[in-house]
C-alpha cells in the first residue's frame, strides 16, 4: 500500500492512489443564482488546491473525474464551456505543474474531443513526462465501460496469436490506468452515492468515502478528514484481516 511516513511518534500509511469524483459544481453555482459554468470554474481552483496538497503530503497517484462519456448529454452551452475551460486550464497551469514535479496523464477516449483540447492535452503529457512527483491522472471523456471496451479491442489485436490464459493482470495492462495501482481511496463530493461509470474495474477493493459537500466547497481540511478516515479502516480483500 502507501508510502510510509514517519510522524513524531507514529508511522502512517498514506493511500498511494486517491481517486475523486468531483461532483456538485452545477448545484454550487445554481444555489447562488450563477451560471453552471461558474461552478466549474470554481471547481478548477479547488483542483489546483487538492493537487498541490496531494503532492505535498506524498500521495503518488491522484485520479480526477473531469468529464464522463455521459456528460455529452448536457446542453451544448455547458459542454462547450467545459471544453473551453479544459483548454484554458491546461494552458494556464501547465508550467506550474511541470515546476512542481507533477506528471500529468489523461485517461479516457481521445476521439470525440475537440482538436485544440487534444493538442493541449498531448503537450502537457509531453511537458511533464520526466517528472517524478505526484502522478496526476485527469479523466476526460472517460467511462469505465468504454475503457474496458477499448482495452478488449487492443487486447484482441495484440494478443490474438497468444494462447496463454486471460488473467486479471493482462486486463490491467490494457486499461488506461495500466501504469498505476488500483485506487486505495475513492472520494465522491456532492452527496450522490454512486460511481457513475468511474474506474469500474479498478475499484473492486477501493475504500469509498462520500461527502455532501459540493466540489467547489471542498477543502484541504475535508481532504485530510477523508484520508484520516481511510487510515482507520481495516481492509480485508476477502480475507479475514
Ligand atoms: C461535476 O459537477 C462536474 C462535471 C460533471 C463536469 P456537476 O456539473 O455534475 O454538478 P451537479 O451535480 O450538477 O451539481
Ligand atoms: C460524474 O458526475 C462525472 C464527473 C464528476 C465528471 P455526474 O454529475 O455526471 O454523475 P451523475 O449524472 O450524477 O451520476
Ligand atoms: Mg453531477
Amino acid at each position: 500500500m502507501g508510502e510510509k511516513r514517519e510522524g513524531n511518534h507514529e508511522r502512517v500509511e498514506l493511500p498511494q492512489h486517491v481517486a475523486i469524483i468531483m461532483d456538485g459544481n452545477g448545484r454550487w453555482a445554481e444555489n447562488q443564482g450563477l451560471p453552471r459554468l461558474d461552478g466549474h470554474k470554481k471547481g478548477v481552483e479547488v483542483v489546483r488546491t487538492i493537487v498541490e496538497e496531494s503532492a505535498t503530503i506524498g500521495i503518488k497517484f491522484l485520479t480526477l473525474y473531469s468529464f464522463s462519456t455521459e456528460n455529452w448529454k448536457r446542453s451544448i452551452n455547458e459542454v462547450q464551456g467545459l471544453m473551453a475551460l479544459f483548454q484554458e486550464s491546461i494552458a494556464r497551469y501547465g508550467d506550474e505543474l511541470k515546476a512542481k514535479g507533477v506528471r500529468v496523464r489523461f485517461l479516457g477516449r481521445r476521439e470525440g474531443l475537440p482538436q485544440d483540447v487534444l493538442h493541449n492535452m498531448s503537450n502537457l503529457e509531453e511537458k511533464t513526462i520526466a517528472n517524478r512527483g505526484l502522478s496526476l491522472n485527469l479523466a476526460i471523456n472517460y467511462g469505465g465501460r468504454d475503457e474496458i471496451i477499448r482495452a478488449i479491442h487492443r487486447l484482441l489485436e495484440t494478443e490474438k496469436r497468444m494462447f496463454h490464459p486471460l488473467t486479471e493482470n493482462i486486463i490491467h495492462n490494457y486499461l488506461d490506468t495500466a501504469f498505476c495501482p488500483d485506487p486505495d481511496l475513492l472520494i465522491r463530493t456532492g452527496g450522490e452515492k454512486r460511481v457513475s461509470n468511474f474506474l469500474l474495474w479498478q475499484i473492486a477493493y477501493t475504500e469509498l468515502w462520500f461527502t455532501e459537500t459540493l466540489w467547489p466547497d471542498f477543502t484541504v481540511t475535508e481532504f485530510h478528514q477523508a484520508i484520516r478516515d481511510f487510515l482507520q479502516r481495516r481492509r480485508k480483500f476477502g480475507g479475514i484481516g
